[in-house]
């Protein structure tokens, strides 16, 4: 989508961190753009800081791992800016944790937020994205995690999944005249290690006690040093941005983690090395 004025965006998880960074980003381009958050207070301070800069934003709270409230928060976008082009599934939550520590509570919020509240974002938006017919653009924030796998296996599994969603709309979708991104950040200065503050009631548990020593405790630890040293999310909605005009498939964040997607492929590869020059039995 070359022209981003006067087209209109709606935002998941856009109250804090990378969603409020491209809900910026892409305000500041000129477009409108309706923020949907869980967080009430979060999503009411951002829309008044937006607002100064006298930028066309709206705000709706929803749980988007509720099926209901996010048809709701479609329906409020539609009433308010009567089109919508672009979908930016961003909400997303850092639950699980690594085998030995999972819970079916874990599992359904860490799933329930970073990859079905995708897919029913898709199943809503991109119809109403089709109808009128100027074109329009997903993206859906996954993570290096779902690329490489190491660490909180629910988060990896969830991510995993919103880049295997996004590589196979790309194909399906652009016929259709919408363009599909996947965002894969690296580390980010934000909220995401205290997602717990928004988990809701139906998920109650799905946050264990953490080790305070030992390597699990280590671990934590040197993520959480990282994500307080990581890049400025606003740098990040810039990068989505440039994505959303030059229809890129993949948005990164940076290289850091190049060296280890590639050491994956090597991995794959050696897989069908391993098998190379043999007829498959039928
Ligand atoms: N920060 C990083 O280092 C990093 C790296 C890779 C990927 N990501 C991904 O980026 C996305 C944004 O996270 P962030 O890092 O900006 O964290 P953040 O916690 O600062 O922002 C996430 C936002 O999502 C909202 N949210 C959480 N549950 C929700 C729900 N059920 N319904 C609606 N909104 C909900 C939160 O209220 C919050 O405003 C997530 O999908 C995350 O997995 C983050």
């Amino acid at each position: 989508m070359k022209e981003l004025a006067g087209k209109t965006a709606f935002v998941t998880g856009a109250a804090s961190g990378i969603g409020l960074g491209i809900a910026t980003a892409l305000a500041q381009a000129g477009v409108k753009v309706m923020l949907c958050d869980i967080e009430e207070k979060a999503l009411s301070t951002a829309l008044e800081q937006l607002r100064l800069t006298n930028v066309d934003v709206e705000g709706v709270k929803a749980d988007v791992s509720l099926k209901v409230e996010l048809r709701s928060a479609a329906e409020a976008t539609i009433a308010r800016y009567g089109k919508v082009h672009i979908l930016v599934n961003n909400a997303g939550v850092g639950g699980g944790g690594p085998y030995g520590t999972w819970t079916e509570a874990a599992w359904d919020w860490t799933l329930g937020v970073n990859l079905m509240a995708v897919i029913w974002g898709i199943e809503m938006f991109g119809p109403l994205i089709e109808q009128h017919g100027d074109g329009g653009h997903i993206v859906s924030t996954a993570s290096i995690a779902g690329l490489i796998s190491s660490g909180s296996i629910p988060y990896n599994v969830s991510k995993y999944g919103v880049v295997a969603l996004s590589e196979g709309l790309r194909g399906e979708l652009a016929p259709r005249g919408i363009g599909v991104s996947v965002l894969c950040p690296g580390f980010i200065r934000t909220q995401i290690l205290n997602s717990a503050r928004n988990i809701p009631k139906r998920f109650e548990g799905a946050v264990g006690r953490m080790p305070t020593s030992g390597p699990l405790a280590e671990r934590v630890k040197q993520v959480r040093d990282r994500v307080s040293q990581g890049i400025d999310p606003t740098y990040v909605g810039e990068l989505v941005r440039e994505g959303i005009e030059n229809d890129w498939p993949y948005i990164f964040t940076d290289a850091e983690f190049e060296p280890y997607i590639e050491a994956r492929f090597a991995a794959i590869k050696k897989g069908f090395d391993q098998i190379r020059g043999r007829r498959p039995k039928h």
